[in-house]
């Protein structure tokens, strides 16, 4: 039997390349290894995003869109939006019985949040809660394994403690504890060389027009040495060649390497190369979203109806075992 993936990424602005190749292209291979559940998580996202909620429905929509775009298949993965499946806040709470608020408390994710989010106030009963929601999100489909970023190891940490606790508790390995998949590729930085992020304004989008590609790439920040075109260059310390080694083929990050450490030729060019080699990666992606966007209902919404029955299933039979431990009564 196939092993079991859920994974999910919060509807808080538009996707861009930093979630194509930290992310996404890594779900598309795992489809066909793996039974995998993607999560639309709308309710972490309403965890920092609650005061002005108005951005959410739209993002929900186009992350769908995004996905299927790169290749997530709603026929083999089951795809679905976190706040259509009441159960996920059902076993939230079962499992906010048993986690003392120390775990939460010292969570260094949270701790950096805290210290981190400017502009909103998250000092709030479900922020400290996130993991719990988690680890709900991931047990309610009894997952194996869950793909993440290094940041989200604490997270995936607590989770496993909460599913170990429940079932020391109630004496039933009701809930497997839960791998992470480490995704391996480096991080994308944005065109500024700080984290790619909405927030910065410094990311390339999945929807973008080679146009507006072709001005972000053109103003990213290169090897600071390297002034005039005779200045030797170093590669590991521009951003763009690492975005070479994350789009371009083996072949092309080889005779980049030798341009820029021998001087052959300018950062303009190697950048307009880079650009290029975005636009037609993000070309195939672009019409399947055109496609899809011509017929919204039948395309994105359908598949999503169809695949919320299957995921409301899944989830009903893990409540009902959750209930019998917990010797609620049944009428
Ligand atoms: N916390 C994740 C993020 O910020 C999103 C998420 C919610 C998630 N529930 C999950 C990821 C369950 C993996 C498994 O990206
Ligand atoms: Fe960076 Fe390319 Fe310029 Fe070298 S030639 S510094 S890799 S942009």
């Amino acid at each position: 039997m196939k092993k079991r993936i859920l994974s999910g990424m919060r509807p808080t602005g538009p996707l861009h390349i930093g979630h194509l190749v930290g992310a996404l292209q890594n779900w598309v291979k795992l489809q066909d290894e793996y039974e995998c559940r993607f999560m639309i998580a709308d309710w972490h996202a309403l965890m920092s995003e609650y005061e002005d909620p108005r951005d959410i429905e739209k993002y929900s929509i186009d992350m769908m869109i995004d996905w299927l775009s790169c290749g997530i298949d709603a026929e083999k993965s089951i795809v679905f939006v976190q706040s259509h499946i009441p159960q996920h806040l059902e076993l939230a709470m079962m499992f906010s019985f048993l986690v003392p608020l120390g775990w939460l408390e010292r969570n260094p994710t949270y701790k950096e949040q805290l210290r981190e989010i400017k502009g909103r106030d998250i000092t709030t009963y479900a922020f400290l809660g996130y993991p719990v929601l988690q680890a709900a999100d991931i047990a309610l489909y009894k997952a194996n394994a869950v793909p993440v970023g290094a940041d989200q190891l604490p997270h995936l940490e607590l989770t496993r403690e909460i599913l170990r606790r429940f079932n020391a508790l109630y004496k039933k390995e009701l809930f497997p504890e839960p791998k992470a998949l480490l995704t391996e590729t480096p991080k994308l930085l944005g065109i500024d060389n700080r984290k790619m992020s909405k927030s910065y304004d410094n990311y390339i989008g999945l929807s973008e027009n080679p146009d507006e590609i072709r001005k972000k790439v053109g103003a990213m920040i290169t090897d600071p040495k390297r002034i005039r075109l005779k200045d030797k260059g170093h590669p590991k310390k521009c951003n763009v060649f690492s975005y070479y080694k994350s789009f371009a083929t083996d072949e092309q990050v080889g005779e980049i390497e030798q341009w820029c450490k021998n001087a052959l030729r300018g950062c303009t060019e190697c950048k307009k190369i880079m650009a290029d080699i975005i636009i037609e990666k993000l070309r195939p992606i672009r019409e399947k979203r055109r496609w899809l966007e011509a017929d919204l209902d039948g395309r994105v919404k359908q598949p999503l109806r169809e695949n919320h029955k299957l995921a409301s299933e899944e989830a009903n039979n893990t409540i009902r075992e959750a209930k019998g431990l917990l010797h609620v009564l049944k009428i």
